[in-house]
């Protein structure tokens, strides 16, 4: 049985089991004619299956495989796609459809958004993290130099996540996905904090997925283009964001870092009493807890802080409790104890 969630007016999850047939993914034909499917090499074959049915249905199915990774996320591989769209004779009343984790998501739904000034876009999401995280909320975007540098708000009408899909995942994706997950029950669902504790990686996947979204749907709902609350999403990013690009790690595994980090400034300066329990689960689900080859100088300059200035600190998303976030400025002390609390010391 498929659940549905909606998100606003805008979108709706449908999460479930088998739920990658045209009559699920597209829920209806309607006046489409033709549908584009944008997919990467890992869950190519479920790509192809997925525009199988809807050639089914009577619609025009066209499957493009994008570079792996960060790489499609370049307006060079945008300005491909919209070529290949345009050849196929794609119109405002057909889709595209991303079929991938978080890169292929947020590729495929910035070419719909842009395409024709806007076409719909569906999302199938195959990774934990494009679940939890990056197919809910209508970002869209690609790199330039900076990550996600250019982009827009583009809601999907659907996103579908298959629970069988996210179990038939390799074990180090999933753990990524946790990583997320986990920082999702850490701001606002204590439940699922308990859920990752007592049965780690192998937590029921669809009340995971079913959890995170009621949370971030809720938040963006609330504020729909980042004025404020949604904010809390950055728990553990912004020392996380500096390691990753300090040391090139994976998101999951700087999120995973960066939430240690944000710990130990919780208790320092809200008095947060979780730091312990929460660094025992991150370790027990196989996240890095520490980021002791960081340099320390190279972490301060993508925190874009100057040691020289005094009074400089960094507004972060911290901890009063377990599902209590603030937002709040901390001092260069609490900057130094959250970098030393992961291993980043200075070197003097
Ligand atoms: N738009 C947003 O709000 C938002 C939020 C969070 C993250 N993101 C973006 O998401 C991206 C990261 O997403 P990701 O971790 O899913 O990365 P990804 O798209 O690179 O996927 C990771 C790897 O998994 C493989 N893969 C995908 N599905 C698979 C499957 N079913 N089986 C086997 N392999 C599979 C892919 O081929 C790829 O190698 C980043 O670019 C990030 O900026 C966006
Ligand atoms: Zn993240």
């Amino acid at each position: 049985m498929a659940e549905e969630i909606l998100i606003g007016t805008a979108s709706r999850i449908i999460l479930g089991r088998g739920v990658l047939d045209a009559a699920t993914v597209l829920d209806g034909v309607g006046e489409r004619s033709c549908v584009a499917v944008l997919t990467q090499s890992g869950p190519s074959v479920i790509a192809r299956s997925v525009a199988r049915s809807i050639r089914s249905a009577g619609l025009r199915a066209e499957v493009r495989v994008l570079p792996d990774g960060e790489a499609a996320k370049d307006l060079h591989v945008a300005a491909e796609i919209y070529a290949w769209l345009n050849d196929l004779g794609l119109s405002r009343l057909d889709t595209v459809i991303g079929v991938g984790g978080g890169t292929v998501t947020d590729l495929s739904g910035f070419v719909a958004a842009t395409y024709l000034r806007g076409v719909e876009s569906i999302l199938v999401t195959t990774t934990l993290l494009g679940a939890v995280d990056a197919s809910i909320g209508g970002k869209t975007g690609v790199n330039l130099g900076g990550k996600n540098l250019v982009g827009a708000f583009h809601h999907p009408t659907r996103v579908i996540v298959d629970a069988d899909v996210l179990d038939a995942l390799p074990i180090h994706l999933t753990r990524l996905g946790a990583a997320e997950a986990l920082k999702t029950g850490l701001i606002a669902d204590p439940a699922l904090v308990d859920l990752y504790e007592r049965d780690g990686l192998g937590a029921d996947v669809e009340e995971v997925v079913r959890r995170s979204i009621a949370v971030k749907a809720g938040v963006v709902e609330r504020d729909p283009t980042e004025q404020g609350e949604r904010a809390i999403l950055n728990y553990g990013h912004t020392i996380g964001h500096a390691v990753e690009s300090a040391l090139g790690l994976e998101h999951g595994n700087a999120v995973a870092i960066g939430m240690v980090a944000a710990g130990a400034a919780s208790r320092i300066e809200t008095g947060f009493a979780g730091e312990e329990r929460q660094r025992s689960i991150i370790e027990s689900l196989g996240l890095p807890i520490a980021a002791p080859d960081a340099s320390a100088d190279a972490v301060r300059s993508y925190l874009r802080l100057d040691k020289k200035r005094d009074g400089d600190g960094l507004r972060m998303v911290l901890l009063e409790d377990i599902g209590a976030p603030v937002v709040r400025h901390i001092g260069s002390a609490t900057v130094d104890a959250a970098l030393d609390s992961v291993g980043i010391q200075e070197v003097s």
